[in-house]
Protein backbone atom coordinates (compact mmCIF):
# COMPACT_ATOMS: atom_id res chain seq x y z
CA UNK A 1 0.00 0.00 0.00
CA UNK A 2 1.23 3.41 -0.62
CA UNK A 3 2.90 5.54 1.96
CA UNK A 4 0.29 8.82 2.66
CA UNK A 5 2.50 9.89 5.77
CA UNK A 6 6.17 9.02 6.91
CA UNK A 7 7.42 10.41 10.24
CA UNK A 8 11.18 9.51 9.76
CA UNK A 9 13.08 9.85 13.30
CA UNK A 10 11.43 12.68 13.89
CA UNK A 11 12.37 14.55 17.24
CA UNK A 12 11.75 17.78 18.52
CA UNK A 13 11.53 19.71 22.50
CA UNK A 14 10.67 22.87 23.85
CA UNK A 15 12.92 25.59 25.07
CA UNK A 16 12.31 26.25 28.60
CA UNK A 17 12.78 29.80 30.19
CA UNK A 18 16.31 29.44 30.65
CA UNK A 19 17.23 28.51 26.80
CA UNK A 20 17.68 24.31 27.53
CA UNK A 21 15.81 22.14 25.06
CA UNK A 22 14.12 19.48 26.43
CA UNK A 23 13.76 16.57 24.18
CA UNK A 24 9.82 15.56 23.85
CA UNK A 25 9.70 13.65 20.46
CA UNK A 26 12.36 11.23 20.37
CA UNK A 27 13.12 9.58 17.03
CA UNK A 28 9.28 9.25 15.95
CA UNK A 29 8.94 6.68 13.40
CA UNK A 30 5.41 5.35 12.11
CA UNK A 31 3.55 5.77 8.99
CA UNK A 32 0.29 6.04 8.02
CA UNK A 33 -0.64 4.28 4.62
CA UNK A 34 -3.09 5.44 1.70
CA UNK A 35 -6.67 4.75 2.88
CA UNK A 36 -5.94 3.33 6.18
CA UNK A 37 -7.03 4.80 9.63
CA UNK A 38 -4.32 4.94 12.05
CA UNK A 39 -5.07 5.37 16.20
CA UNK A 40 -2.23 7.26 18.34
CA UNK A 41 -2.90 6.30 21.90
CA UNK A 42 -0.52 7.00 25.33
CA UNK A 43 -1.54 8.83 28.70
CA UNK A 44 -2.28 12.63 28.86
CA UNK A 45 1.15 14.15 28.40
CA UNK A 46 3.05 11.73 26.26
CA UNK A 47 2.80 13.85 22.93
CA UNK A 48 0.08 13.08 21.09
CA UNK A 49 -1.56 16.65 20.24
CA UNK A 50 2.65 17.75 19.76
CA UNK A 51 2.88 14.80 17.03
CA UNK A 52 -0.45 16.45 15.29
CA UNK A 53 0.80 20.04 15.86
CA UNK A 54 4.40 18.82 13.88
CA UNK A 55 2.29 17.62 11.11
CA UNK A 56 0.64 20.58 10.36
CA UNK A 57 3.35 22.76 11.25
CA UNK A 58 1.42 24.06 14.07
CA UNK A 59 4.01 23.69 16.83
CA UNK A 60 4.57 26.77 19.26
CA UNK A 61 7.44 29.25 19.18
CA UNK A 62 9.33 27.59 21.95
CA UNK A 63 9.41 24.11 20.27
CA UNK A 64 12.59 23.12 18.45
CA UNK A 65 13.17 20.66 15.37
CA UNK A 66 15.67 18.81 16.13
CA UNK A 67 16.57 16.01 13.15
CA UNK A 68 13.96 13.44 10.98
CA UNK A 69 11.62 14.23 8.41
CA UNK A 70 7.55 14.25 7.97
CA UNK A 71 7.31 13.42 4.12
CA UNK A 72 3.44 13.57 3.14
CA UNK A 73 3.33 12.37 -0.42
CA UNK A 74 7.11 11.99 -0.83
CA UNK A 75 7.66 15.32 0.13
CA UNK A 76 9.18 16.56 3.52
CA UNK A 77 6.66 18.91 5.23
CA UNK A 78 9.51 20.29 7.01
CA UNK A 79 11.23 21.75 4.36
CA UNK A 80 8.17 23.73 3.14
CA UNK A 81 7.65 27.30 3.28
CA UNK A 82 4.93 28.76 5.23
CA UNK A 83 2.79 29.80 1.92
CA UNK A 84 3.10 26.25 0.95
CA UNK A 85 1.72 24.97 4.47
CA UNK A 86 -0.90 27.26 4.34
CA UNK A 87 -2.22 25.30 0.80
CA UNK A 88 -1.54 22.50 2.01
CA UNK A 89 -3.58 22.95 5.42
CA UNK A 90 -7.41 22.12 4.99
CA UNK A 91 -6.91 21.03 1.36
CA UNK A 92 -4.54 17.82 1.45
CA UNK A 93 -3.89 17.05 5.42
CA UNK A 94 -6.89 19.05 7.76
CA UNK A 95 -7.24 18.85 11.35
CA UNK A 96 -9.90 18.25 14.13
CA UNK A 97 -8.36 20.25 17.42
CA UNK A 98 -8.94 18.75 20.67
CA UNK A 99 -10.80 22.11 21.94
CA UNK A 100 -13.45 22.58 19.33
CA UNK A 101 -14.44 25.81 21.48
CA UNK A 102 -11.35 27.26 21.30
CA UNK A 103 -10.79 26.41 17.71
CA UNK A 104 -14.09 28.44 16.31
CA UNK A 105 -14.28 31.95 16.16
CA UNK A 106 -16.64 33.03 18.39
CA UNK A 107 -17.89 36.91 16.71
CA UNK A 108 -18.22 34.69 13.07
CA UNK A 109 -21.34 32.80 12.25
CA UNK A 110 -20.67 29.00 11.59
CA UNK A 111 -21.61 29.19 7.47
CA UNK A 112 -18.99 31.96 7.27
CA UNK A 113 -16.44 30.08 9.19
CA UNK A 114 -16.51 26.77 7.18
CA UNK A 115 -17.13 28.82 3.92
CA UNK A 116 -13.98 30.51 4.83
CA UNK A 117 -12.31 26.82 3.99
CA UNK A 118 -13.68 26.63 0.38
CA UNK A 119 -12.92 30.54 -0.43
CA UNK A 120 -9.34 29.70 0.34
CA UNK A 121 -8.57 26.57 -1.76
CA UNK A 122 -11.49 26.35 -4.42
CA UNK A 123 -11.48 29.72 -5.89
CA UNK A 124 -13.54 28.42 -9.12
CA UNK A 125 -16.51 28.69 -6.42
CA UNK A 126 -18.91 31.58 -6.30
CA UNK A 127 -20.95 32.55 -2.99
CA UNK A 128 -24.06 30.65 -4.12
CA UNK A 129 -22.15 27.32 -4.56
CA UNK A 130 -20.21 27.53 -1.14
CA UNK A 131 -23.24 28.23 0.23
CA UNK A 132 -24.78 25.99 -1.17
CA UNK A 133 -21.69 23.60 -0.18
CA UNK A 134 -21.51 24.34 3.24
CA UNK A 135 -25.09 23.41 3.76
CA UNK A 136 -24.60 20.33 2.29
CA UNK A 137 -21.82 19.44 4.47
CA UNK A 138 -23.63 20.30 7.81
CA UNK A 139 -26.26 18.15 6.96
CA UNK A 140 -23.45 15.28 6.03
CA UNK A 141 -22.37 15.64 10.09
CA UNK A 142 -25.79 15.53 11.55
CA UNK A 143 -26.74 19.39 12.12
CA UNK A 144 -30.60 19.71 12.12
CA UNK A 145 -31.91 23.06 9.83
CA UNK A 146 -28.29 23.79 8.54
CA UNK A 147 -30.07 26.93 6.33
CA UNK A 148 -30.89 28.20 9.89
CA UNK A 149 -27.96 27.32 11.73
CA UNK A 150 -25.51 28.92 8.96
CA UNK A 151 -26.16 31.80 10.17
CA UNK A 152 -25.62 31.16 14.16
CA UNK A 153 -22.65 31.61 16.09
CA UNK A 154 -20.67 28.53 17.79
CA UNK A 155 -22.06 29.48 21.44
CA UNK A 156 -25.46 28.85 19.92
CA UNK A 157 -24.56 25.06 19.40
CA UNK A 158 -24.38 22.45 22.11
CA UNK A 159 -20.91 20.73 22.46
CA UNK A 160 -21.75 18.04 20.79
CA UNK A 161 -22.76 19.90 17.79
CA UNK A 162 -19.71 22.31 17.66
CA UNK A 163 -17.63 19.05 17.44
CA UNK A 164 -19.72 18.02 14.19
CA UNK A 165 -18.96 21.68 12.90
CA UNK A 166 -15.54 20.98 13.14
CA UNK A 167 -15.48 17.99 11.28
CA UNK A 168 -17.71 19.60 8.57
CA UNK A 169 -14.82 22.64 8.41
CA UNK A 170 -12.25 19.97 8.50
CA UNK A 171 -13.66 18.09 5.34
CA UNK A 172 -15.50 20.21 3.23
CA UNK A 173 -12.21 20.09 0.89
CA UNK A 174 -12.61 16.35 1.14
CA UNK A 175 -8.46 16.25 2.45
CA UNK A 176 -6.22 12.52 1.88
CA UNK A 177 -5.56 13.28 5.37
CA UNK A 178 -7.35 13.86 8.32
CA UNK A 179 -6.12 14.17 11.57
CA UNK A 180 -8.52 14.22 14.87
CA UNK A 181 -7.51 14.77 18.12
CA UNK A 182 -9.35 13.64 20.57
CA UNK A 183 -12.78 14.25 18.85
CA UNK A 184 -14.92 12.49 21.23
CA UNK A 185 -13.46 12.86 24.52
CA UNK A 186 -15.98 15.40 25.42
CA UNK A 187 -18.96 14.28 24.21
CA UNK A 188 -21.73 11.96 25.82
CA UNK A 189 -22.06 7.98 24.28
CA UNK A 190 -24.85 8.60 22.49
CA UNK A 191 -23.12 11.37 20.64
CA UNK A 192 -19.96 9.82 20.98
CA UNK A 193 -21.39 7.22 18.88
CA UNK A 194 -22.97 9.71 16.35
CA UNK A 195 -19.53 11.34 15.65
CA UNK A 196 -17.38 8.18 15.15
CA UNK A 197 -20.11 6.72 12.71
CA UNK A 198 -19.30 9.77 10.61
CA UNK A 199 -15.25 9.59 11.51
CA UNK A 200 -15.94 5.81 9.89
CA UNK A 201 -17.86 6.72 6.67
CA UNK A 202 -15.50 9.71 5.88
CA UNK A 203 -12.51 6.88 6.45
CA UNK A 204 -13.66 5.12 3.26
CA UNK A 205 -12.73 8.34 1.17
CA UNK A 206 -9.09 8.85 3.08
CA UNK A 207 -6.60 8.49 5.74
CA UNK A 208 -7.43 9.05 9.23
CA UNK A 209 -5.14 9.55 12.23
CA UNK A 210 -7.26 9.58 14.96
CA UNK A 211 -5.56 10.53 18.43
CA UNK A 212 -7.17 9.18 21.43
CA UNK A 213 -7.42 7.88 24.92
CA UNK A 214 -10.13 5.40 24.58
CA UNK A 215 -8.87 1.96 23.32
CA UNK A 216 -12.39 0.71 22.47
CA UNK A 217 -12.97 3.47 19.65
CA UNK A 218 -9.73 2.43 18.12
CA UNK A 219 -10.94 -0.90 17.88
CA UNK A 220 -13.74 0.19 16.44
CA UNK A 221 -12.30 2.93 13.89
CA UNK A 222 -8.44 1.69 13.33
CA UNK A 223 -6.70 -0.33 11.05
CA UNK A 224 -3.20 0.30 12.08
CA UNK A 225 -1.82 1.35 16.38
CA UNK A 226 0.78 3.41 17.63
CA UNK A 227 1.74 3.59 21.41
CA UNK A 228 3.03 6.60 22.34
CA UNK A 229 4.80 6.80 25.95
CA UNK A 230 6.65 10.25 26.95
CA UNK A 231 7.58 11.55 23.40
CA UNK A 232 8.73 7.67 21.96
CA UNK A 233 6.88 5.07 19.87
CA UNK A 234 6.89 1.91 22.10
CA UNK A 235 5.20 -0.13 19.94
CA UNK A 236 3.46 -0.09 16.90
CA UNK A 237 1.19 -2.79 14.83
CA UNK A 238 -2.43 -3.50 13.27
CA UNK A 239 -5.31 -3.59 15.11
CA UNK A 240 -5.02 -7.49 16.08
CA UNK A 241 -1.38 -7.47 16.43
CA UNK A 242 -1.65 -4.96 19.00
CA UNK A 243 -4.89 -5.86 20.84
CA UNK A 244 -4.04 -9.72 20.77
CA UNK A 245 -0.77 -9.78 20.99
CA UNK A 246 0.86 -6.66 23.01
CA UNK A 247 4.32 -6.67 23.86
CA UNK A 248 5.60 -3.63 25.27
CA UNK A 249 4.92 -3.46 29.43
CA UNK A 250 3.19 -0.51 28.98
CA UNK A 251 0.62 -1.32 25.70
CA UNK A 252 0.24 -4.68 28.01
CA UNK A 253 -0.86 -1.92 31.14
CA UNK A 254 -3.24 0.13 28.59
CA UNK A 255 -4.16 -2.68 27.61
CA UNK A 256 -5.43 -4.23 31.05
CA UNK A 257 -6.79 -0.75 32.12
CA UNK A 258 -10.06 -1.11 29.70
CA UNK A 259 -12.81 -1.37 31.67
CA UNK A 260 -14.97 -4.32 30.88
CA UNK A 261 -18.71 -4.86 31.92
CA UNK A 262 -17.56 -8.54 33.03
CA UNK A 263 -15.17 -6.60 35.37
CA UNK A 264 -17.29 -5.68 38.87
CA UNK A 265 -16.58 -4.79 41.47
CA UNK A 266 -13.26 -6.05 41.13
CA UNK A 267 -10.95 -2.76 41.23
CA UNK A 268 -10.06 -1.24 37.66
CA UNK A 269 -6.23 -1.69 36.81
CA UNK A 270 -3.93 1.32 36.45
CA UNK A 271 -0.68 1.37 35.67
CA UNK A 272 1.15 2.73 38.51
CA UNK A 273 2.41 6.16 38.33
CA UNK A 274 2.24 8.98 35.76
CA UNK A 275 3.99 10.50 32.93
CA UNK A 276 7.16 12.32 33.50
CA UNK A 277 8.02 16.08 32.16
CA UNK A 278 10.19 16.06 29.26
CA UNK A 279 12.80 17.68 31.73
CA UNK A 280 12.65 14.56 33.68
CA UNK A 281 13.60 11.36 31.40
CA UNK A 282 15.38 8.63 31.84
CA UNK A 283 18.73 8.50 29.56
CA UNK A 284 17.31 4.84 29.10
CA UNK A 285 14.17 3.67 28.10
CA UNK A 286 11.60 6.36 29.36
CA UNK A 287 9.18 3.87 30.65
CA UNK A 288 11.56 2.49 32.75
CA UNK A 289 10.43 3.91 36.16
CA UNK A 290 6.49 3.18 36.01
CA UNK A 291 7.79 -0.51 34.51
CA UNK A 292 6.78 -3.82 36.25
CA UNK A 293 9.70 -6.17 34.38
CA UNK A 294 12.57 -3.24 34.46
CA UNK A 295 15.89 -4.63 35.21
CA UNK A 296 18.86 -2.32 35.18
CA UNK A 297 19.96 -1.53 31.43
CA UNK A 298 16.21 -0.13 31.25
CA UNK A 299 17.25 2.64 32.83
CA UNK A 300 20.30 3.34 31.17
CA UNK A 301 20.51 2.92 27.83
CA UNK A 302 17.77 3.64 24.98
CA UNK A 303 16.38 -0.24 23.82
CA UNK A 304 16.35 -0.70 20.26
CA UNK A 305 13.42 -1.64 17.84
CA UNK A 306 12.62 -5.08 17.68
CA UNK A 307 10.52 -5.99 14.08
CA UNK A 308 8.14 -9.01 15.28
CA UNK A 309 5.85 -9.05 11.31
CA UNK A 310 5.92 -6.72 8.68
CA UNK A 311 3.67 -4.28 10.59
CA UNK A 312 4.52 -5.52 14.26
CA UNK A 313 7.80 -3.39 16.04
CA UNK A 314 8.18 -2.90 19.82
CA UNK A 315 10.86 -0.65 21.68
CA UNK A 316 11.81 -2.93 24.36
CA UNK A 317 15.06 -4.32 26.15
CA UNK A 318 12.97 -7.38 27.09
CA UNK A 319 13.58 -10.70 25.53
CA UNK A 320 17.09 -8.90 24.03
CA UNK A 321 19.44 -8.64 26.91
CA UNK A 322 18.13 -10.48 29.79
CA UNK A 323 19.19 -13.72 28.79
CA UNK A 324 22.37 -12.45 28.22
N1 LIG B 1 3.94 24.88 24.22
C1 LIG B 1 4.52 24.00 25.03
N2 LIG B 1 5.62 24.34 25.74
C2 LIG B 1 6.23 23.45 26.57
N3 LIG B 1 5.81 22.20 26.74
C3 LIG B 1 4.72 21.79 26.05
C4 LIG B 1 4.02 22.67 25.16
N4 LIG B 1 2.98 21.97 24.62
C5 LIG B 1 3.04 20.75 25.15
N5 LIG B 1 4.08 20.63 26.00
C6 LIG B 1 4.45 19.42 26.76
O1 LIG B 1 4.62 18.34 25.89
C7 LIG B 1 4.13 17.14 26.48
C8 LIG B 1 3.17 16.48 25.53
O2 LIG B 1 2.01 17.30 25.38
P1 LIG B 1 0.79 16.89 24.43
O3 LIG B 1 -0.17 18.01 24.47
O4 LIG B 1 1.31 16.48 23.09
O5 LIG B 1 0.22 15.62 25.18
P2 LIG B 1 -1.02 14.70 24.74
O6 LIG B 1 -0.47 13.31 24.56
O7 LIG B 1 -1.74 15.29 23.60
O8 LIG B 1 -1.90 14.72 26.06
P3 LIG B 1 -3.52 14.77 26.24
O9 LIG B 1 -3.94 13.35 26.11
O10 LIG B 1 -3.69 15.30 27.61
O11 LIG B 1 -4.09 15.66 25.18
C9 LIG B 1 3.54 17.53 27.83
O12 LIG B 1 4.47 17.24 28.82
C10 LIG B 1 3.32 19.02 27.69
O13 LIG B 1 3.45 19.62 28.93
MG1 LIG C 1 -3.58 16.14 23.37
Amino acid sequence: MPKLLEFRNFSMGFKDDDGTVHNLLNNVTFDIEEGRAVGIVGESGCGKSVTNLSVMRLLPRSAVIQGGKIIYRGQNLLKKTDKEMEDIRGKDVAMIFQEPMTSLNPVLNIGFQIGEVLKKHRPDMNEEQIKNAVTNQLELVGIPSPEKRLKQYPHQFSGGMRQRVMIAMATICQPDLLIADEPTTALDVTIQAQVLDIMNRLKDKGSLMLVTHNLGVVAEICNDVVVMYAGTVVEKGSMDEIFDNPCHPYTKGLMAAIPTLSSGKEELYSIPGTVPLSNKFSAGCRFADRCSQYFDLCQDKVPPTRQLSASHYVQCWLDFERRE
